[in-house]
C-alpha cells in the first residue's frame, strides 16, 4: 500500500516535471539554421562540423539601447534568433534599457520564467496573479537586486530612479516569446472588432478607437 502511494507520487513528480519544461537535448548542440525549409518545434541543426565560436557568441551587449521612444525604454534580446547556438537549449537573455521614468509595459513570455537583475539604478517591478485572484506583486529593485516573473504572466517594469537604469533578464526558454499586451489588444492586424474591445473594456467606441490610434 505504501509503497504503491510512493509510486504514485514519483508517477505526478516525474509527470509534472515532463509537461513544465521542454524536453532536455538529445546532443550537446544544436545551432538553429534559421531559413531551413525543413520546419521543427525550434530549427533544425547546423552541421556540427561546420560550427563555429561565433554561433555562440553574441557581441554588444556593452552597448544601451535607443530609449528615445514613447515608452521610454528598450530591449534588446538575445533569443535564439539573435543568437543561433542557444537552440534546443533553454536558455536567452535580453538588456533593457530605460530612460528616467522610461516603462517596459505590461507583456508576458508564454514559454519562459524571468529572472530580471538590475545593474544600474532603481525600478519598480510587478507582475499579476492569473484569474481569480489577479494580484498584483510588486517592489522597486536597486542596483544589484534579483527579481522572479513566474512564466507567462503579465508583468511591467519602471525607471523610478533619477538617471537611467539598466537591467538583464535572463529567461528560461531559448526562444521565450514576447507579448506585450497593449500591442496585442489594440494593435493587432487586422484589428479586433472594436464592439469586441468595447464591451470588453466597458468603454464606447470612440474611446477604443483613440486607444488603437496610438498603435
Ligand atoms: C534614437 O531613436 C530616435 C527615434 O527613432 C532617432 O531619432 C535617433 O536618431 C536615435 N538615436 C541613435 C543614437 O540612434
Ligand atoms: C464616449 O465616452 C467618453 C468618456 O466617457 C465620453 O467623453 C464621450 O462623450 C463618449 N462618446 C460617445 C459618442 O458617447
Amino acid at each position: 500500500m505504501a509503497s504503491h502511494i510512493i509510486v504514485l507520487g514519483l508517477l505526478v513528480i516525474t509527470c509534472s516535471i515532463a509537461l513544465a519544461s521542454a524536453e532536455s537535448p538529445l546532443q550537446d548542440f544544436c545551432v538553429a539554421v534559421p531559413n531551413s525549409p525543413v520546419l521543427v518545434n525550434g530549427f533544425v541543426c547546423k552541421d556540427p562540423n561546420l560550427v563555429q565560436a561565433t554561433d555562440f557568441l553574441f557581441a554588444g551587449l556593452n552597448i544601451a539601447g535607443n530609449t528615445s521612444n514613447a515608452l521610454g525604454s528598450a530591449v534588446t534580446p538575445v533569443f535564439v534568433t539573435q543568437l543561433p547556438g542557444l537552440n534546443t537549449l533553454g536558455v536567452s537573455l535580453a538588456r533593457i534599457d530605460f530612460a528616467p521614468l522610461g516603462v517596459n509595459p505590461p507583456h508576458t513570455h508564454p514559454r519562459g520564467s524571468e529572472i530580471f537583475t538590475v545593474l544600474q539604478g532603481s525600478v519598480e517591478v510587478g507582475f499579476v496573479t492569473s484569474n481569480p485572484g489577479n494580484k498584483l506583486i510588486t517592489t522597486v529593485l536597486q542596483s544589484g537586486d534579483a527579481f522572479v516573473f513566474p512564466q507567462g504572466l503579465v508583468h511591467f517594469q519602471k525607471n523610478v530612479g533619477n538617471g537611467n537604469a539598466i537591467a538583464l533578464a535572463s529567461l528560461s526558454s531559448e526562444n521565450p516569446g514576447v507579448i506585450i499586451v497593449a500591442n496585442a489588444v489594440f494593435g493587432s492586424n487586422p484589428a479586433i472588432s472594436t464592439d469586441v474591445l468595447s464591451t470588453a473594456f466597458q468603454v464606447n467606441q470612440s474611446v477604443i478607437a483613440e486607444i488603437e490610434s496610438k498603435f
